[in-house]
This record gives C-alpha cells, structure tokens and sequence, in this order.
C-alpha cells in the first residue's frame, strides 16, 4: 500500500519534534514536556513506522539511542557501547516481555530469575579505571561516543577514585547513574532563587547540568552521588556467571552499588518488587523513576542478544505519572499569542511529581465537559515529575451538593470581545487581534528566551508598557520612549540602561531566534532552524511560494501555509518593517551580511552576560565571522568574562595570556574588530 501523504508528515513533523524535544533534554537540561509525553510521540513514530516499514530512515530517532553529542566537550568512544532499554508501560507490558523471554528460552513454567534494581533518575555515565585507577568518565552521546566529563565526575565522592582490593582488572568500564539527592536538589533551588537565577526543573536536570559544566568546581559545588548498576569492557577481571555475582563483586571493589537491588526467581516476585515501589518511592532520598528488570543468568543473556538499540535481556518497567487530589479553587481561561482561549484550574497548592502545583492545564472546551470538573470540586492532579501539570477527573463522591457545571465564556476576559469556537474545531478563539492579552502574549513570547531573549523585558515589565501604551507590538520595543519608562514606577537609570543593553544586543540575535519571536504557528526552533538554513535570510523567506517553503526537508504542507500566510498578512509585515528599520540582523549565520568583524578571531566566553544568552552568545561570535570554542587554548583571541566565570578559563587564560574582555568591550570588539 502507497503511503498516505499524510502519514508521511505526519512521520516528518513527529521526527523533527522529537528531535527538538532530544536537543532539549539532553543538551539544553530544559526539557519542554513530560516524560509520558514525550514517550507518547515516540510510541506514535514506531506504531507508524511499524505500519510503513518504507518510511524507517537510518536517522529516525526510534533508531537512535539517546542525545547527539555536543560540540563543547571531547569525544571518548566507549569501548562496549552504551545501550538504551526497552520500556513497559503497565504491568501487563512487562509480564508480556517476560513470558515471551520465557517462551523463547523454552523455560516456560521454570524460574529465570532476575535482577530488579530502581531505576534511578539521573544522568548516565560510564566511569573507566585502568588498574584499579579512575581515569574517565563519559557521557552515554549516542552510544557509541560520549563527551569526556572526567573532571567533572572525578569531584563526585562516591565515585571511587581507586578501586578497592589488590586484584582491580587492567581495564573496567563500569556503567551507572549520576543524580541529585532531592534534598540537594532542593538547597540548590533555593540558591539559585536567592541569587535570581534559574530554577531547575526537577533533580534529574539539575543532576544533568552540574555535571555538563566546563568548570568542575562548580560540579564539585553541587552533591552529587552515583549508583554503578552494570559492567562495559573488562580487560583481565574475573569471569562471572550471574549479573548478583557481577553487583557483588562491584561492591567489594568499593564501587556504589544500590542496596535496594534483589535477585528475584519469579516473574510473579517481580511484579510484586514493582508493585512496591511504585507505591514506596518518595520513601527515598532521591528520584526514581521505575524499575530496571534484568536476567541474571548471563549465559541466557548471551542468548538473547540484542536489538539495534537495547538488550533483550532487559527492560524498563516505567513509572506511570503522579496522581494526587487538591481542590479546584477556579477555572479561569487565558488568552495566547493566536488568540487561543486556554481554560486552567487554579488548584489549592499541592506537591506532586516533584514540584508544588498550583495551576493546571484543562486543554479546551470539550476536556473541561468531557470531564466535568466544577471550581469546588476536589480533583486528581496528575503530573510527570516535569512541566505542565494536568486535572485528571473530580472525586465526585466528594462533591458538594449543588456545585454547578462551569461554562465556557462567550466572552474574552482580558478584551471583552467575543471567543469564537469554529465548527469542527476544537480550540476557542479571541478573535480581536487588538486584544491586549495576545499582544501581551506575542510580545513576551518575542522577549522570551529562545527567541529575542531580551532580558529584563519580561511578563510583568510587558503589562507595564503596554498598559501605558508605550508598545503594541515587538517591533515597538525598538523605538521606546525612553522618557515614558523613565516615569514608570520601579525604573531608575541602572534599570533602563541595562534594558537599553539588551534590547541593543538583541538586535543581534540571528534569523532563527528571529523566526521563533515572530511567533508563526507551526514554527518552533526546529523548523525555524530549518528554515533560516535553507533561506539564509528573511527577504528571501518572506519572497518564497508556499512550494518553494514546502521544498524544504523537514518542512510539510501545513507548516509550508502556515508560513507563506503568515507573511501575506498585512500587520505583521508592518512589524517587520519596524523590525528592519531598527536595524535586526535579518540573516543566519550561514548566510551573515553582518560585518564579519571576528573573521579569523576566535573568542572564548565564560561567566553570564547581561545582554547576551549561553545560547546566543555563540551564535552571534560566528554570525560575525568568529569561532566561539568551548575552551581555552592557544588559538583564543581573547576571553570574554561575564558575572561567576570558571575558573579553569580564568586561569588558562591567564597562564597563556590571552586578553580578557568585559561585556562592554566584547559589544565594541563585535562592532569594530579591534581588541581593545
Ligand atoms: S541498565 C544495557 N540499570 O535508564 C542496560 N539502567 O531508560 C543499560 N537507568 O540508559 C542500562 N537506573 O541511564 C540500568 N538500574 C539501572 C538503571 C538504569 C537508571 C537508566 C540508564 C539507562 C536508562 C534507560
């Protein structure tokens, strides 16, 4: 059977987002969704590619195993590869695997007998010592290769430095999980609150950016701990029959292995195991996420061998997504950048999947009926240890007599205009383009960090401009009346200056981060990525046919319309106009027509800059001509040093005599290529 058109984009658009979703966790630490739905996109690739083999590609991110490796730290290609697991969802998935290892081993009815070990939420890291001495350590990247973190990992405790015992084998690749006692992880987030910095989503990022650091004093800073759960390359060890003796013989080499582990003979003992923690884990001290389940017996593991991307022989009973109960205060609907009315329930705080909630999303209409949850009710809350919380059902055994059904608004509360539902449609929407909420939303969204990122422009300074009609839209931000500002409450000379800064610096932001501000349905990062490189700079995109945008890969038809009308309308080309007569870098990197001031420089930065992103600054070195390396050598031009710098490039910078750059002469040495 030919494949449907649609299925083919729809394979296409599940790619490039699972993709961007990768690039997130993995690299950014900032993961936009939950586990479970991310899980969700990814189970709806492999039914899809299941059904139409034809469309399976080599780079498919079912077959693939974990984060592409990042540019910023060295590679070490592990000698044993890193595999990823298969996953069970519910008990029934996982009796399934393992009666059908059962079958094929032809013990049916005889006890395999397993290992069950938690399965830690951490950030996996292979650790190497050459007899008995630490020497590596290394991040899973796609497997085969992975980013050199032996500084890092080396200031973590429990990581052995020196294997205990006399006979250490001449080389152990031993394989476990990096992670963030939540009380850790707590302090942490405190701190950071203090100084005014980010907050980690949940311990697993924060686990993941402590150790991701070029500085290891600052992983050094951060508590980590580690549980070793499975041997890679040995080279001149001992052999061994089951994986307990292995975890045994680990342990006496004074390696940390979890004392929750248990070799279980039944698939029926299993369940039990899993059954128990699913309900225990907040007994624990750090985070797990379910249960690892593996063959003991490793001759019957070398009988089941592998698929290209996990063992056979074992499998990730995962944990489903938190539930709790809290009462529903209200529901009140929000406004977004299309108009989009989105209704939430304003819940009574509650801690739930590692964080307090106190919002929850209710999608739309037909959820809200479908589920009948009315302000007053008690109602489960369910959330994935991540982003956005969600209202499951009410408790109606605990509803109060009388409560009355909640109904949608006709009318939009931040403007009063009418919200329009389109038949067939499941989305309501405000459809006054005036409407102070979607400007409000645009103009944030534009401000927001993977776009514009300008700070200090954020929500609350919006409201405040807008509301004293100083902007209307993003283009506005450009020709500010500075003197207006100046008469608002809460902004002295220090504040406007540095808005001044990076407003200024925004202007530098390259096409992509440009593409996303503009806010064009359909075109988040990946695709805005997409298009920036295949177009190389905003006139040549906005010039471009629906076909001509379709043409490029990655791209399908609905983002191709979506895009192609988006520069058809007549009010966002008059941002754009405003845009381009403030002076935006319209171009990608690729493709710059900015003056390439850096050509042949090659610039170092360390420590936070006012007006420019981690993300940002890098791509404004290069769309200027520069190189933007991740460390210091002999090559650097210069370092650029902004607030708490690593020290290690301090220190290099210093010892090699490279000249160091504050922000104010970094911004002079972009505009006129001169070192100071
Ligand atoms: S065994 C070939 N055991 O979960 C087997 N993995 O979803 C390799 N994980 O990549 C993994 N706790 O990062 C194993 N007790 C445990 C684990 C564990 C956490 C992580 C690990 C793995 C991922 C798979």
């Amino acid at each position: 059977m030919a494949v449907p058109p649609e299925i083919e984009e729809r394979v296409g658009d599940l790619r490039a987002e699972i993709d961007e979703h990768n690039r997130r966790y993995h690299v950014d630490d900032d993961p936009t969704i939950s586990d479970a739905e991310y899980d969700a996109l990814v189970r709806e690739l492999r039914d899809l590619e299941t059904e139409f083999p034809e469309l399976i590609t080599p780079d498919s991110p079912t077959q693939r195993v974990g984060a592409p490796v990042s540019t910023q730290f060295s590679e070490i290609r592990h000698r044993v590869p890193m595999m990823s697991l298969d996953n069970a969802f519910t008990f029934d998935e996982l009796l399934d695997w393992g009666r059908r290892l059962e079958r094929r081993l032809g013990s049916e009815g005889e006890a395999v007998g397993y290992v069950c070990e938690l399965k830690i939420d951490g950030f996996a890291i292979s650790l190497t010592y050459e007899n008995g001495k630490y020497v590596r350590a290394a991040t899973r990247g796609d497997g085969r290769v992975g980013e050199d973190m032996t500084a890092n990992v080396g200031t973590i405790e429990a990581v052995p430095k020196k294997l205990a015992g006399k006979k250490a084998p001449s080389l152990l690749e031993v394989r476990g999980e990096v992670f963030m006692p939540i009380a850790a992880f707590e302090a942490l987030n405190k701190r950071q609150a203090d100084a005014g910095d980010r907050l980690f989503a949940n311990p697993r990022n924060s686990a993941a950016g402590s150790v991701r650091q070029k500085d290891p004093s600052i992983t050094a800073s951060r508590e980590l701990a580690m549980w070793t759960y499975q041997l890679g390359a040995v080279e001149n060890g001992p052999s061994f029959k089951t994986h307990t003796e292995t975890l045994d013989w680990m342990r006496g080499l004074g390696l940390p292995v979890n004392p929750e582990i248990r070799q279980l003979a039944t698939l029926d003992e299993v369940y039990e195991y899993c059954r128990h923690w699913q309900e225990q884990r907040h007994d624990l001290p750090y985070e797990i996420d379910g249960v690892v389940i593996k063959v003991d017996d490793l001759r019957l593991r070398d009988e089941l061998g592998a698929t290209s991307h996990a063992p056979r022989w074992a499998i990730a009973y995962k944990f489903p997504p938190e539930e709790r109960t809290t009462k529903l205060k209200e529901i009140m609907v929000s406004i977004g950048r299309t108009g989009k009315a989105t209704p939430f329930a304003v819940l009574e705080p509650v801690f739930v999947g590692g964080s307090t909630v106190q919002m929850a999303t209710l999608h739309n209409q037909d959820q809200v009926n479908a589920k009948d949850v009315r302000p007053g009710d008690t109602v489960i809350v369910r959330k994935a240890g991540d982003v956005i919380p969600e209202v499951v059902k009410p408790v109606l055994a605990e509803r109060p007599k009388g409560l009355r059904a909640w109904k949608f608004p006709t009318k939009c509360p931040v403007c009063g205009g009418p919200l329009v539902r389109l038949e067939g449609e499941s989305d309501t929407f405000c459809t006054n383009v005036d409407c102070p909420g979607q400007r409000w939303a645009r103009i944030c969204h534009f401000t927001s960090r993977g776009a514009m990122d300008i700070e200090g422009l954020g929500e609350r300074t919006v409201s405040q401009f807008l509301e004293h009609n100083l902007i209307h839209d993003p283009g506005d931000i450009y020709s500010l009346d500075w003197d207006g500002v100046r008469a608002l409450e809460g902004f002295g000379e220090i504040s406007i200056t540095n808005l001044q800064k990076s407003i200024e610096a925004s202007k530098q932001r390259p096409l992509a981060n440009l593409l996303v501000g503009l806010g064009i349905r359909h075109a988040g990062g990946t695709v805005s990525r997409l298009l920036a490189q295949a177009f190389g700079d905003l006139d040549a995109l906005m010039a471009a046919s629906e076909e001509e945008i379709a043409a490029v890969d990655g791209i399908g038809s609905i983002i191709a319309r979506s895009v192609h009308e988006f520069f058809a309308n007549p009010r966002n080309l008059e941002v754009i106009e405003k845009l381009r007569a403030a002076g935006l870098n319209f171009t990608g990197p690729e493709r710059s027509t900015l003056p390439q001031t850096l050509a042949g420089l090659s610039i170092v930065v360390t420590g936070t800059l006012e007006g420019f992103s981690r993300d940002i600054i890098e791509e404004t070195i290069k769309a200027h001509g520069g190189k933007a390396p991740g460390s210091v050598s002999k090559k650097t031009t210069a370092v650029v040093v902004g607030e708490g710098p690593g020290a290690a490039k301090l220190t290099k910078a210093q010892e090699l005599g490279v000249p160091i750059l504050d922000e104010e002469q970094f911004v002079k040495l972009l505009e006129t290529g001169d070192l100071p």
